[in-house]
């Protein structure tokens, strides 16, 4: 059934500062062209120019929002960057699978599957701490 794979915003995942929620739900909608895609069958060269899209964008976006945590002095900020670096080096693992897999199906539903559900479960659980410390600075 088309959009099965994509996810959506909600509560759970907001974080409480503006500007981070903006880029989260802007992750969300590079992540669901990626479910698109692999729901109707994107050639291989789509699917690796969005996956830099998503790798470029989240790395940009983990920069603005490791400097939020430190700013507000958010005791996960530490988590938060060894988190980022963990996620950045699986995200490579994956894509370099899939160049050398010659765009097999399966890994871009695997490897859809395992970056998914990391951001969602970080966001909620990382992420969602920043919300705290904003508010109880302000
Ligand atoms: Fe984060």
């Amino acid at each position: 059934m088309s959009g099965s794979l994509r996810i959506k915003w909600d509560k759970s995942i907001e974080t409480g500062n503006r500007a981070v929620d903006v880029q989260h739900k802007y992750l969300i909608d590079i992540i669901n062209e990626l479910a698109d895609g692999i729901e109707q069958g994107m050639t291989a060269k789509t699917f690796q120019k969005i996956l830099n899209l998503l790798k470029y964008y989240t790395l940009w976006h983990f920069g603005r929002e490791e400097q939020c945590m430190e700013q507000y002095e958010c005791p996960a900020a530490e988590a938060n960057k060894s988190a980022h670096a963990v996620f950045i080096e699986t995200f490579e693992r994956f894509q370099q699978e899939y160049r050398q897999g010659g765009g097999a199906d399966e890994i871009a539903r695997r490897m859809y599957k395992v970056l998914t559900e990391w951001l969602v479960n970080h966001i909620q659980k990382i992420d969602g701490q920043l919300g705290p410390c904003v508010h109880g600075k302000s």
